[in-house]
């Protein structure tokens, strides 16, 4: 596994939710034409996401030309405090209203696997309709839990060695519950990965990932075959490094 090389480390969570809108805004401009992206879940994107609901983002973003996909979600109702789609529509997507060209939530009413066939289902016919041969997304955020997962693949699940399909059930993390996911090879197909990590008890984790690329933590194992990893993180989840090293 690679030691994690393309770092930003800024001084707090405020301003690290703010490169990631702004990797957000360059991506999406840069796209052209439909920009696709994967939000991530959890606490951490939350900081990020609203920002997006305000200036300049909310004018300054191409929305239109926008499709938004969730790495994973947890098979809750929407309006479940544990819901990733829900914490996405009170951040920022009540407020933009119809403005995005796609959203593109996780189902969650049913059985797992099947909500995680219509879920692939969904994301072929959105990248066939974009002419894609394959699920290439132009930027996908990642958070990385103090277990070293990311979406919802967990240290130890099966779904780690999943090699065709795009997208898994799966039961754990914290919450305990059912989730469905992207797998890695969706994950290792973008063209740009961002992971966006902060606050002192990720720490660890980052230090365990920086100085042992053999650890093979789900985190570790996100490596897109024709795309760039970038990391995002503050200086507590940097374990007090200094600012601005790294920065490419
Ligand atoms: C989820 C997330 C998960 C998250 C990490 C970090 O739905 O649980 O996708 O992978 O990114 O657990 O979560 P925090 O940002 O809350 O620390």
């Amino acid at each position: 596994m690679d030691p994690i090389r393309d770092m930003l480390i800024v001084e707090n969570a405020e301003a690290a939710a703010r490169a990631a809108a702004d990797r957000l805004l360059e991506t999406a401009v840069a796209a052209g034409g439909c920009a696709s992206i994967v939000l991530s879940g959890g606490a951490t994107p939350r900081a990020m996401q609203r920002l997006l609901a305000g200036e300049p983002y909310a004018a300054a973003m191409p929305w239109e030309r926008i499709h938004l996909f969730w790495g994973d979600e947890r098979l809750v109702p929407g309006s479940d405090p544990a819901s990733n789609f829900g914490a996405a529509r009170e951040d920022f997507l009540d407020a933009l209203g119809s403005r995005p060209g796609g959203v593109h939530p996780i189902p969650v009413a049913g059985d797992p696997e099947r909500l995680a066939r219509r879920y692939e289902e969904d994301l072929r016919e959105h990248f066939h309709r974009q002419g894609s041969v394959g699920p290439v997304f132009d930027l996908i955020f990642l958070g990385v839990g103090a277990d070293g997962h990311t979406a919802s693949l967990f240290p130890g699940s099966p779904v780690l060695a999943e090699t065709r399909r795009w997208t898994a059930a799966v039961k754990g993390g914290r919450p305990d519950l059912w989730r469905v996911t992207l797998t890695y090879p969706v994950l290792n197909r973008a063209r740009q990965v961002v992971f966006l990590v902060t606050g002192a008890d990720k720490a660890a984790v980052l230090r365990q990932m920086s100085t042992e690329p053999q650890a093979m933590l789900p985190a570790q194992r996100v490596r897109p075959h024709a795309g760039t990893v970038r990391w995002i993180v503050d200086r507590q989840a940097a374990g007090g490094a200094g600012t601005d090293q790294g920065v490419t």
